[in-house]
């Protein structure tokens, strides 16, 4: 810990003798201790005093003191000495250690250099010779006092600001990811306020139809335009949900709970799911996996919710009579599973945009189905929030993997 120094410059050695003994007695004494003790929460062993009996010496003293991360609480300093005199003195301390407190030790008729002191040095007080141990003791004791009270003000003030920096600075971190967000809600905003007006205007113009022209509409037809509706209405609640979800996941407010679960019949249902959808555009799915567990820790909604996005994909963007195969591997620490399409692949520029929000890219749906560009989006924030990972692997013309890896539970398998 570093020192707190109280200064003596004096050139006649028995002043200085008495005035150490006399410090050391103040410092030591049981009842300033406590003080001392209060003030500084130090002890009079960390009280550094030093004689010195020329200016000069004292100013070198100061540099080294100050140098070493010391502190100088008080410098006592006799008047009229041979080479620097004490008011000169006490204004360099001033000027090399602006807190430490001044006192000057004077004769008679020393108003000038007094004067000089207190314009100059922040003259503390000035004793005159020869003191009372008493008022001696006394003045030590206050300046002691005050030096310490003026510390810590300067160190609260000191922690003060730097709170109000560092609080400064988070407000205006929240306030730039406030503006970000603003600015994402609008544009979430205008683009589902996009999305869902092609259905609705849909809706709108097939229901004015209908009731206009109904007397002269065959049944046929208006069966089909009520088809027509219901698609469109089911594209809205798509629409919708997909929102929903995203808002969902960006108030940071979605439930997670893993639990370990087997990978494989879960997957076998959304495949059975598809088969429908898939027969349509004549594609077949392939899904051939070894009859066993594939246990893994994860949330059974969220990743019924992946891998349907993107099954959902493969069957959307590949073309007729394709083959989509799915597979399911259980590896040392993670259970992966693969979606592999022999659609029209991904660019690599298109590639850095998939999981984004909104990222409709060059690949189009092949049986006029809905794109929102919010489904990899979604995949990637459940994924990620059931630990595991998701990546894509294409080649443009050569058709697309999506890869999923939960971690495994291998324990549970044994
Ligand atoms: N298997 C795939 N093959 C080729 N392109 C794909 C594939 N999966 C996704 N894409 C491309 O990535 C884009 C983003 O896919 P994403 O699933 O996020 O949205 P979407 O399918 O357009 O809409 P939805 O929100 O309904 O899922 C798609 O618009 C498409 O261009
Ligand atoms: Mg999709």
């Amino acid at each position: 810990m570093n020192q707190i120094a109280i200064i003596c410059v004096d050139d006649d050695a028995s002043i200085l003798d008495s005035l150490e003994i006399e410090l050391h007695k103040i410092v030591k004494s049981e009842t300033d201790l406590t003080t001392f003790e209060q003030l500084s929460n130090l002890t009079h062993d960390e009280y550094l005093i030093e004689m010195v009996d020329n200016g000069e010496e004292c100013l070198e003293l100061c540099q080294e003191l100050l140098a070493n991360g010391d502190e100088i609480a008080l410098v006592i300093s006799d008047c009229i000495m041979p080479q620097m005199r004490g008011d000169e003195l006490l204004k360099q301390v001033h000027t090399l250690s602006p807190n430490t407190l001044t006192i000057m030790l004077t004769g008679q008729a020393e108003f000038e250099a007094l004067g000089n002191a207190i314009r100059y040095a922040k003259l503390y007080r000035y004793i005159s010779k020869p003191w009372e141990f008493e008022d001696f003791k006394l003045t030590v004791t206050e300046a002691l006092h005050s030096y310490h009270q003026e510390q810590k003000l300067i160190a609260f003030y000191a922690n003060l600001e730097e709170k109000i920096a560092q609080r400064t600075q988070e407000l205006q971190q929240k306030n730039t990811a406030l503006l970000k967000l603003d600015q994402e809600r609008k544009e979430f905003l205008a683009i589902a306020a996009h999305d869902l007006k092609n259905p609705l205007s849909a809706i709108q113009g097939l229901a004015d139809l209908i009731i206009g022209d109904y007397d002269t509409l065959a049944k046929s037809e208006v069966t089909e335009m009520v088809n027509m509706i219901l698609i469109s209405s089911k594209q809205m609640f798509e629409i919708v949900n997909n929102l929903l979800e995203v808002n969902l996941i960006e108030s940071e407010n979605m439930k997670v709970s893993l639990q370990e679960l087997d990978i494989l019949p879960i997957l076998q249902v959304l495949v059975n799911r598809y088969v429908v959808p898939a027969q349509a555009k004549n594609i077949t799915l392939n899904f051939k996996p070894k009859p066993e567990s594939y246990y893994t820790l994860a949330d059974v909604y969220l990743i019924q919710r992946v891998f349907d996005n993107l099954l959902s994909n493969a069957v959307k963007y590949s073309p007729f009579d394709k083959t989509i195969y799915i597979r399911l591997t259980q590896l040392a620490n993670t259970v992966r599973c693969e979606i592999q399409d022999e659609g029209p692949g991904l660019s690599e520029a298109d590639q850095n945009k998939l999981f984004g929000k909104f990222s409709r890219l060059t690949p189009a749906p092949t049986g006029q189905e809905n794109s929102t560009g919010l489904g990899l989006f979604i995949v990637k924030k459940l994924v990620e929030a059931m630990k595991g990972k998701v990546w894509c692997e294409s080649q443009l013309g050569k058709g697309s993997s999506f890869i999923v890896e939960f971690i495994g539970n291998s324990e549970t398998r044994a």
